[in-house]
């Protein structure tokens, strides 16, 4: 059975900013869900419109049109906030509150009684920001905020995590103690639903990734379904080609050919690979030396630069 938590459909959120309210269409009819229990990336260049996908599911903003359900209901439900755990990008916090204070104010808001004191350390210690819980938050660098940030986001025991950008402003040890986190989330039960435009943070941690650009989804999938449709596979024979055989490798145009001294260096594009077995047999038939098969590490980064 499958279970929604969050479902877009045709989402659509234009601006009108500034003085002479230039239109901005910053959302551009967005369509994927995710299941319950998921870590789901939100990928996409700067001004894709992550964060104003992520407003509409907070509900800090209206989408212009389309249909969004969260937790089965339609539209932001009021009985979806108690429930719901989000890190804004950029987090306004009030800069006079210690870590130790803001974290026990928004314990009381998810209406922790018993052991708040108790629940707060703790999530100060998870993050590791125990250290700091009695300095004030103005002090803090960007990563410090991010981590209590990501405290405030969880201290609920929330069902959905939503996080713009968690790992923004951290270096690589606190970007791997986010994905932790992230990954202690999903183990609990949670689904986490997370923006970057840092590719392997997603590439690591997501068991799906949607890319999107100018406001548009692009692609969406497990990470697998969208790595195998960009499968390559290169070849290195050594010897004297057939000339025939080189031809008609060449006139194939899922098929790209180097031709050295006394080597031929064979790309099979994603629509060649299934002749891998074929063509390496007539090779060695030729008595060419297969001197090197390896398949073309398909990566993410490659369907995220394309086009730019
Ligand atoms: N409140 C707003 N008023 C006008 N334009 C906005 C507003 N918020 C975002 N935009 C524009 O919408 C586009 C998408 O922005 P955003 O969702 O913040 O992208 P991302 O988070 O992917 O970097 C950008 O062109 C941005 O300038
Ligand atoms: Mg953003």
């Amino acid at each position: 059975m499958t279970d929604k938590i969050i479902e877009l459909k045709d989402l659509c959120k234009t601006f009108y900013a500034g003085f002479r309210r230039k239109r901005v269409d910053a959302v551009r009819g967005v369509s994927f869900s995710v299941e319950r229990g998921e870590i789901f990336g939100l990928i996409g260049p700067n001004g894709a419109g992550k964060t104003t996908t992520i407003k509409m599911l907070t509900g800090l903003i209206r989408p212009t049109s389309g249909v969004m359900k969260l937790m089965g209901y339609e539209g932001f439900d009021r009985r979806c906030s108690q429930r719901l755990g989000y890190l804004p990008e950029v987090s306004y916090y009030y800069e006079s509150l210690t870590a130790f204070e803001i974290l026990d104010f928004y314990a009381k808001l998810y209406g922790i009684r018993e052991d708040r004191q108790k629940t707060v350390e703790y999530w100060l210690e998870r993050v590791n920001m125990s250290h700091a819980r009695n300095k004030r938050l103005g002090q803090f660098s960007k990563g410090m905020q991010q981590r209590i940030g990501l405290a405030q986001a969880l201290i609920g025991d929330p069902d959905l995590v939503i996080l713009d950008e968690p790992q923004s402003g951290l270096d690589p040890i606190g970007r791997r103690d986010v994905a932790d986190i992230i990954r202690e989330c999903q183990k609990k039960g949670k689904t986490v639903f997370f923006s970057s435009h840092i590719l392997p943070d997603v590439e690591r941690l997501c068991d799906r990734v949607g890319v999107i650009r100018n406001g548009q989804m692009e692609v969406v999938g497990t990470l697998n379904e969208l790595l195998s449709k960009d499968k390559r596979i290169e070849i290195v024979l050594r010897g004297k080609a057939d000339s025939g055989f080189v031809a008609r490798l060449e006139a194939d145009a899922n098929i790209s050919l180097v031709s050295g001294l006394d080597t031929l260096s064979i790309t099979l594009g994603p629509k060649a690979v299934s002749g891998l077995n074929d063509l390496l047999s007539e090779a060695i038939k030729q008595g060419l030396v297969v001197e090197h098969v390896m398949e073309r590490g398909a990566d993410l980064e490659a369907l995220f630069v394309k086009e730019g």
